[in-house]
């Protein structure tokens, strides 16, 4: 098939990449900058250049292709609520080019806030209200499953929390840099909350899988890790860093972990025993804490989170 990816310069997209061409199929990436553009093709994609604000390039990216896969999302996560709003007009665009096909378009989302004190299942539906950590990106997955109503063979990949490989960046990257600005490998209350973590490149390879088979309207888990307790993260830290391990006050988690104090506390295990029945994924690369322990995760994201 020939496959429009959008965020396929990202950190997943470019595992994306290979894993789809491996796969047998052709890839479009869009791509916002030369840079971009360049990236994409020394992976052997074509280029569609153009922003998710570029309603009119979307809707031809997704009505030139076979499929679509949707991973570009703006990262600052102090503007969050922007963010999640150019992520729906963009999804609702590549949607009505493809509506009527049967194509299979394939978006990425997240765990945080879906079921607090329980371990998510991919049967744990997205918060209607905007009230929840992921509140207002759930409509942007939302707008994905309601396509599944007007022919469109539309999944949902729902990742955990840290996506990660050997040097990746992402909310473990952002609390190492946390800890080397600060000097304390923080964590908040006993530590014990937990975060589901995944390997990039198992991914990468469920999106290929939901894209050649999901269910139109299915959500599925990216899931590895069911949940590393957070204090065991920072104990990694704390000792790759040679600082010390602490819990910080609830007080003062807004002015030590910055933005990242609306996720830090968050308890959110996943599982992805159903996506690994139904879709035959399974997860086969290292661990969040066993690529910590690697360490080239600390010298090489050194500056670079
Ligand atoms: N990484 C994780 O731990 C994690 C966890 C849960 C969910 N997710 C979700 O998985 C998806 C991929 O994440 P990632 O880690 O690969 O993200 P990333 O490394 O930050 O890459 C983001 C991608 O989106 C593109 N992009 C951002 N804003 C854009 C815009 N306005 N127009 C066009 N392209 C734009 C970027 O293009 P440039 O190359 O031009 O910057 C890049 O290709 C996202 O939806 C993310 O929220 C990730």
């Amino acid at each position: 098939m020939r496959i429009f990816v959008t965020g396929a310069s990202g950190f997943i997209g470019s595992a994306v990449m290979p894993e789809l061409l491996g796969g047998g199929h052709e890839v479009v990436g869009l791509a916002r900058s030369d840079a971009s553009a360049e990236a994409l093709r020394s992976l052997w994609a074509d280029v569609l250049r153009g922003s998710l604000d570029d309603l009119d390039v979307l809707r031809d990216g997704a009505s030139q292709a076979d499929g679509v896969i949707h991973l570009a999302f703006n990262h600052d996560f102090t503007q969050f609520a922007a963010a999640a709003q150019t992520d729906l007009r963009a999804i609702e665009s590549i949607g009505r080019a493809l509506e009527g096909t049967g194509k299979p378009l394939v978006i990425a989302s997240g765990l945080v806030g879906l079921a607090p004190g329980q371990v998510v299942t991919e049967d744990h539906p997205f918060p209607s209200g905007a009230n929840s950590p992921m509140g207002p990106r759930a409509l942007g997955a939302h707008a994905a499953l309601g396509l599944a109503e007007r022919r469109v063979r539309s999944s949902v990949v729902r990742l955990a929390m840290s996506v990660h490989d050997d040097i990746k960046r992402g909310f473990v990257g952002t609390l190492i840099d946390i800890a080397r600005q600060k000097g304390v490998a923080g964590y908040v209350g006993d530590g014990s909350n937990r975060w589901p973590a995944v390997h990039r490149l198992d991914a990468a390879r469920l999106f290929r899988l939901a894209l050649e088979s999901a269910p139109a309207g299915s959500i599925w888990h990216g899931v590895g890790d069911e949940g590393v307790p957070l204090k065991e993260i920072a104990e990694n830290i704390g000792r790759h860093l040679n600082v010390p391990v602490a819990s910080i006050p609830a007080e003062d988690a807004a002015a030590h972990f910055g933005w990242l104090a609306l996720l830090i506390g968050a308890d959110a295990p996943a599982s992805s025993a159903r996506t690994q029945e139904l879709l035959g994924w399974t997860p086969t690369h290292r661990g969040l804490i066993a690529d910590l322990e690697q360490g080239r995760f600390f010298i090489e994201t050194e500056g670079k989170n």
